[in-house]
């Protein structure tokens, strides 16, 4: 039941603190992911993986995206992530020890389910799912699962479900990590970073949410507007994705996303007063970049609106406003850089006065191709 909240989407945006500490929860120590986390046959399978291949669709897809960043960073490990349905009409070549992973929501997505069906003949290390729903096809199906615990997601358009996926697989790529390179019993001194940092997520992602009302302020100034740009860079530009797909599906306002140092090879031609700019600007080591194509931006007129950690000393000014985000680890960044973009499309969509929890034309499970 939706309770207080207007609409199920918004009740799930604000689940997310409560459904991110669920997915963390008995899966942590004081310094390092679990080894039974993923289960005991993981334990196993995992110092065995040379590559990852992550296969999804939609908001999925965006989070198995981000996963390639931490995966290549943090595990060392490559990773290759497609979408379902192109992956599965394509001749692929396999590599040896090759962890397949699918992520999914729902479980039943059929062009998801397809290629891991197809994977499993094809000479795969192992396969695993990363899923929302426990006895689901895809669970069913697969060697390994890791659950995410985001509870039943209602709204057609994903929210908790992507944040939750994205926790889970940073857990994932910590036992990688650790299959990887460490003896079983070894301090890592990054992983107990990061795990201490995960342990503060479900906070952080509650003092985002307080941003509210800030955002509903801008969703004013783009229910006018008929195209919107996202950018981001690095582990960002999947977060500045599904900032674009959120607003296309529930306010029906074309949205694109680039990773902003594309933007000069052509978007840029786009940008005009018409044509607002979204920008996720955390800090990292590629803020300064990003902060040169904001004013790449700038200069064409293009109105700036921009999601900021403090420390980039992005300030407010003619033409461009931002909203300061809690600070955060630079790792974990997209989970709460991901809510203030759910909440603005959320908002746009009640201006626009749009059906946001079954919006026209899109189906909560995609079961058929
Ligand atoms: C977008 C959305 C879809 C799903 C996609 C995959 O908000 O919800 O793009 O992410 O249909 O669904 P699952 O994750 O159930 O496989």
């Amino acid at each position: 039941e939706k309770g207080d909240y207007k609409h199920f989407m918004l009740k799930e945006i604000y689940e997310q603190p409560a459904v991110l500490a669920a997915t963390l929860e008995g899966r942590l120590s004081a310094t390092r992911v679990l080894p039974q986390a993923l289960g005991t046959a993981a334990m196993e399978l995992l110092p065995q993986v040379r590559q990852v291949q992550i296969i999804a669709c939609g908001t999925s897809y965006h989070a198995g995206m981000v996963a390639r960043y931490w995966i290549e960073r943090l595990a060392g490990i490559p990773c290759q992530v497609e979408v379902a349905s192109e992956y599965r009409y394509r001749e692929v070549v396999v590599t040896e020890q090759t962890l397949f992973v699918t992520l999914s929501q729902s479980g039943e997505t059929a062009d998801t389910l397809a290629a891991l069906r197809f994977a499993k003949t094809a000479g795969y290390l192992a396969s695993l799912a990363i899923c929302n729903v426990p006895g689901s096809s895809l669970v069913r199906e697969s060697d390994l699962s890791l659950m995410t615990q985001a509870g039943p997601e209602i709204g057609v358009a994903s929210t908790k479900a992507f944040t939750t996926q994205l926790t889970a697989l940073l857990l994932f790529t910590l036992a990688l990590r650790r299959a990887g390179h460490q003896q079983p019993d070894q301090e890592d001194p990054l992983e107990a970073e990061l795990v201490q940092a995960l342990r503060g997520l479900p906070r952080i992602a509650e003092q985002t949410l307080k941003l509210d009302e800030a955002i509903q302020e801008l969703s004013e100034d783009f229910a006018e507007k008929h195209h919107a740009l996202f950018l981001g860079r690095g582990s960002h530009f999947p977060i500045a994705l599904e900032g674009a797909l959120k607003l296309k599906e529930i306010s029906y306002i074309h949205a694109e996303a680039y990773p902003a140092g594309e933007l000069k090879h052509g978007p840029l031609a786009l940008v005009d007063k018409e044509m607002p700019v979204i920008a996720v600007a955390p800090k990292d080591d590629l803020v300064d970049k990003l902060k040169s194509n904001l004013q790449e931006v700038r200069a064409r007129g293009g109105e700036l609106y921009v999601f900021a950690d403090p420390y980039t000393l992005l300030e407010p000014e003619e033409g461009m406003k931002v909203i300061h985000l809690p600070e955060v680890n630079e790792v974990l960044a997209p989970i709460i850089y991901t809510l203030p973009l759910q909440l603005l499309s959320y908002h746009v969509a009640l201006i626009k006065g749009t059906d946001v929890d079954q919006p026209r034309n899109l189906a909560k499970s995609v079961t058929v191709e």
